[in-house]
């Protein structure tokens, strides 16, 4: 059967390593209150030069090196992304141009923190039904050009950066490699919870992240269960199979108790949220590009990946290296 195998992956993080003792010298919070209410220590912050497609084209770029394939066997790229270079032409295109290709699709996604399992999903549909046999798959934003730097209750939270993964399609086995179900899901009724209070159709400005946090959180651990357990429905497996889960890296509350309602072992989740804080669609392939590169992650490893964000979208997807 033809499956989306991961062949690579990559990720890049800004040049300035923000702390919280740093932030705490502009902003009325503390790290103690950061790190016992997120489990964030740190965050990496765009600066000069710096902007989504340079992380997203440097993540893309460690991606086809750990794969070994040059750029010209890319069939499509989706960048996943809420924090575009410009409102358009998509991300996708200034990667595309950035590595020196052209003519494969290329496009974005917008699901915010999710925009990753929606990015996923799309590939791995794509690759299946024929459309394209490879895909760089990638994860970007820059939030700190979107944050309210006077609103302590959000602009801690978030941090840059960038990770990427190469898909191929595959001839494998049953028990072979690849991604083996995702599943998204979406309720706009939530859209006031977690928004940009800004866009080109209503004030014509980028606008500024809001957050009710408190409301995200009680969604984000019910939802996150809820589609955990669909794809491990799905697929036939329980939760004692998975090697590993990568989260979406928003708050280590958060993935404590998604892993407490799973019966599943803190080790086997794996956490980056202390050093990168949350980094939206970026979150998930850069945690995942973290345990494949310090070998946690190994092939014929079961891993499944999760996120939830402003929409409310949420998603998961289950995949085997
Ligand atoms: O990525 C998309 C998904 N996003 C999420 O999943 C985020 C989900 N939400 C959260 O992670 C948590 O709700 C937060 C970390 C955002 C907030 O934690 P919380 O425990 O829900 O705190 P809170 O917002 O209820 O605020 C508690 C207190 C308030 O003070 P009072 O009213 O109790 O006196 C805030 O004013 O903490 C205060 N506070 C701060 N204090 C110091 C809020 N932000 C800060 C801060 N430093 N940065």
């Amino acid at each position: 059967m033809i499956r989306a195998v991961v062949k690579g992956s990559g990720s890049a993080l800004p040049r300035r390593a923000v702390s919280n003792e740093e932030l705490a010298q502009q902003v009325d919070t503390s790290d103690e209150w950061i790190r016992e209410r997120t489990g964030i220590s740190n965050r990496y912050i765009a600066g000069d030069g710096e902007t989504t497609s340079t992380l997203a084209t440097a993540a893309a770029r460690a991606a086809l090196e750990a794969a070994g394939l040059d750029a010209s066997e890319i069939e499509l790229i989706i960048v996943a992304t809420a924090t575009p270079d410009r409102t358009f032409p998509s991300t996708a295109t200034l990667v595309q141009r950035e590595l020196g290709v052209a003519g494969c699709a290329a496009f974005d996604v917008g699901a915010v923190c999710s925009g990753f399992l929606y990015a996923i999903g799309t590939a791995d549909a794509m690759i299946r039904s024929g459309m394209a046999r490879s895909a760089l798959v990638i994860g970007a934003e820059t939030f700190s050009r979107i944050l309210d730097w006077e609103d302590r209750a959000t602009c801690v939270l978030f941090g840059d950066g960038a990770g990427a993964l190469v898909l191929k399609a595959e001839d494998v086995a049953e028990d072979g490699p690849g991604i083996l179900s995702t599943k998204l899901h979406a309720d706009g009724a939530h859209n006031d919870l977690l928004y940009v209070d800004g866009g080109p159709s209503t004030t014509g400005t980028v606008g500024k992240l809001r957050m009710k946090g408190r409301e995200v959180f009680r969604h984000a651990v019910v939802n996150l269960a809820e589609v955990l357990e669909e794809v491990l429905g799905a697929t036939g497996y329980a939760a004692s199979d998975l090697d590993w889960v990568v989260p979406h890296q928003a708050n280590a509350r958060i993935l404590e108790a998604t892993a407490r309602k799973l019966g599943l072992a803190r080790e086997k989740v794996i956490v980056t949220v202390d050093r990168h804080a949350n980094t939206s669609a970026a979150s998930v392939p850069l945690a995942f590009d973290v345990a494949v590169r310090d070998g946690r992650i190994k092939p014929g490893d079961l891993v499944m990946l999760e996120a939830m964000g402003g929409g409310f979208t949420w998603g998961a997807s289950l995949l085997r290296m």
